[in-house]
């Protein structure tokens, strides 16, 4: 059957959450879907842990429980996105197959207990997943509460790399197909360093703990390797379902909160992106990583449509101190993944679990029933969405593309780098979070894709580029675009080997420079930038400076002091039509500000004039824009715009007040389609 590639059907913007009705007796089940129905629920997640239940021993199954509860879902009108258990096989699968345990990189097999899938590599939990998918998907491909599947639960977590005996046997398969012959391995993993030589390809292994660092060009083979493997299960999985089952298949990612797999290649084979997320309490702003996640999940579908699968109504129970959301948050978080084109906003979890490892997390309904806040929140965000039909499909652009490179991350992790200050995660918060607050939106993208449209894009961690990448990001800058390099970034080819001729090598022609010696600070240690751009100051910036060798670039920093006094710290270089921006150190949000003020003016860029904190973004439909704002500030701000704002019905002219806190959706019809609104936006 081929991929539908469509959104499920569902009405309007999908609204609920995980649904585990295993937990609770029959007469809880009648309350849930009677409350969901309140709330405004049109689409739960259900049987993604049920593996235990629905196959009680290999090849007997019991779906007399599910059949009952698809049913009630459907007669109430409640969609389901109906799961494969796989993330967590039962205790007879490992019983009857000790050898599919998973083994982390000091040796130890994992036990039974919690979750996790067994390993990727096992034949015998590849047959199991085959099993247990081809069954749900033949007894449910053509009931009509079932709208799209959720295959497995978050691949990568909580394990993903596995060092089992299996996983040693495929990864040597894996290389044979990738190298042919040893002598091609050899050369690539530059195994003449430390004696490393392979003359038999069975006496290669996984990277285990070893006495001292192991080669890091075998250690990025085995995450390419771990993410190959996770997702040959996924497509196992999803291929048993197509062979029964018609509707849309989808597996939940953890944009920017795990790395372990290219979701670049994962969205390639679902027909409908979906995400999880999760705000980190320790930061204070946490609404910026979420605005990244949102991005990311919306840039690595390409235009397929996305959907939040999770978030949490308030505390999550995992994290050192679980923050439990403030009124209001949980309407901010939804409007600014919706903002940024999520057409389903759902929770983890419909109703808190009183026993097991989570039942500290929040839910939509919480431990303290409906006469919470929680509830209350739950029910008004679902009243609020069913405004907002019309909003499902309409697209996001933006002008500015951030390299987001999950091979360079998987590389630059690796042991003994220049320092432990080097975070590309650090990196690309800095740069997005100035543009976040200039609101400016972006996507993400990879050095290799298609950058013609963007008039900005910056490269804040690209360790790990090749020459072909870099030749492309050079005819970006020569057809006129506007790229800004961040320290670190371009050392590396594809075999973690460095570039010749100096770091930054492979863009010398579009950044004019050449990098001849890092020069790391000591922890702590801050040092003075003077500026002298368009305008003239001086930056503080910390962690990095570089002995930079100009080559035909314009200087327009200097670092004042430490290692590379007198040095150029910030560099601009025409090519083309287009400008190279080299950053050679590490400026905070607040130097990046300076600098990133002239970059704009080279891209032809304006900041959004609004203030800190006002989040504001443009989906595009059909007939209309809408401008989706959210306001995490403690004061009320005024924006100016024109039009329907959909959330009250109320019609603005000219300028609406986004209230402390709250969210505004406001329908501006498109500027060529008369009507007399305006999509504009800042300050009045
Ligand atoms: C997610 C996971 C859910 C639940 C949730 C708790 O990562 O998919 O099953 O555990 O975290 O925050």
């Amino acid at each position: 059957m081929a991929s539908p590639d469509r959104w499920p059907e569902i009405r309007g913007i999908a609204y609920g959450g995980d649904y585990t009705p295993e937990q609770w007796p029959r007469e809880v089940w009648r309350e849930d879907v009677a409350l969901m129905r309140v709330a405004g629920v049109n689409l739960v997640s259900v049987g993604i842990f049920t593996w235990a239940l629905l196959e009680t021993r290999e090849g007997v199954f019991d779906f007399a429980w599910l059949d009952e509860l698809l049913d009630l879902l459907h007669e109430n009108g409640i969609a389901v996105d109906l799961g494969t258990p796989t993330a967590s096989p039962p205790a007879w699968f490992f019983a009857e197959h000790p050898d599919a345990r998973v083994v982390t990189r000091d040796g130890v097999t994992m036990g039974f207990g919690a979750r996790g899938m067994a390993s990727h590599s096992s034949p015998a939990y590849h047959a199991a997943i085959v099993r247990i998918a081809s069954a749900l998907a033949e007894r449910y491909g053509s009931h009509p509460a079932v709208v799209m599947w959720h295959v497995h639960n978050e691949y990568g977590v909580p394990v993903g790399e596995d060092y089992s005996d299996h996983s040693v046997r495929a990864f040597r398969v894996w290389l044979r197909e990738k190298y042919v012959s040893l002598e091609a391995l050899n050369t690539a993993w530059g195994t003449t360093f430390w004696g490393q030589h392979y003359g038999e390809w069975d006496h290669i292994g996984a990277p285990a703990a070893a006495p001292s660092v192991v080669n890091p060009a075998q250690r990025l083979d085995f995450a390419r390797f771990t993410d190959h493997q996770l997702r040959a299960c996924f497509r196992a999985e999803r291929d048993a379902i197509r062979a029964h089952a018609p509707q849309p298949v989808t597996t939940n990612f953890m944009a920017n909160q795990s790395w372990t797999t290219d979701l670049w290649a994962w969205a390639g084979e679902v027909d409908i992106v979906s995400d999880d997320h999760y705000l980190w309490a320790a930061d204070p702003e946490g609404e910026i990583g979420l605005a990244i996640a949102a991005d990311l999940s919306r840039s690595v579908g390409g235009g397929k449509p996305w959907i939040l699968m999770e978030h949490s109504t308030s505390a999550v129970n995992w994290q050192p101190r679980n923050v439990a959301k403030r009124p209001g948050e949980l309407a901010r978080n939804s409007l600014s993944h919706l903002a940024r084109g999520a057409d389903a906003i759902l929770f983890f979890q419909w109703r808190a679990s009183r026993s097991g490892a989570e039942k500290f997390h929040s839910a939509m309904i919480p431990h303290a029933g409906t006469s919470s806040r929680v509830w209350r929140e739950v029910v008004e965000l679902g009243a609020a969405l069913g405004r907002l039909d019309e909003v499902r499909g309409a697209r996001v652009a933006a002008d500015v593309a951030i390299l987001w490179d999950f091979e360079s991350f998987w590389a630059q992790d690796l042991e003994w780098r220049p320092s432990v200050e080097l975070s590309h995660a650090e990196r690309i918060r800095t740069f997005y979070e100035r543009l976040w607050r200039d609101g400016i939106t972006v996507d993400f993208a990879l050095p290799g894709h298609d950058l013609s449209s963007y008039k900005l894009v910056i490269a804040p961690a690209q360790y790990l580029l090749s020459a072909d990448d870099a030749a492309k990001l050079t005819r970006y800058v020569e057809a006129g675009g506007t790229l800004v390099v961040s320290f670190f970034s371009a050392i590396v080819d594809e075999n973690d080997a460095v570039h010749p001729g100096g770091f930054v090598a492979p863009l010398r022609e579009a950044l004019g420079v050449v990098v001849e010696e890092f020069l790391p600070l000591r922890e702590g240690a801050r040092h003075a930038v003077r500026w002298d751009g368009s305008t003239s100051a001086t930056l503080v910036a910390d962690a990095w400076q570089e002995d930079l060798v100009l080559d035909g670039a314009d200087v327009l920093a200097t670092h004042v002091d430490g290692p590379g006094a007198r040095k150029a710290a910030v560099t601009r270089h025409a090519h083309g039509t287009g400008h190279g921006w080299y950053i050679s150190t590490r400026l905070d949000a607040a130097g990046l500000r300076t600098v990133m003020s002239d970059v704009y003016a080279d891209a032809g860029l304006s900041p959004s004039g609004l203030p800190d904190g006002l989040e504001l973004v443009v989906r595009r439909g059909d007939g209309a824009d809408y401008a989706i704002a959210i306001n995490h500030r403690d004061d009320d701000v005024p924006l100016a715009v024109s039009g329907v704002e959909l959330l009250s019905a109320q019609d603005v002219d000219g300028e609406l007040v986004v209230p402390a806190g709250g969210v505004a959706v406001v329908r501006t019809p498109l500027p060529h389609s008369g009507g007399g609104g305006s999509a504009k936006s800042g300050n009045p």
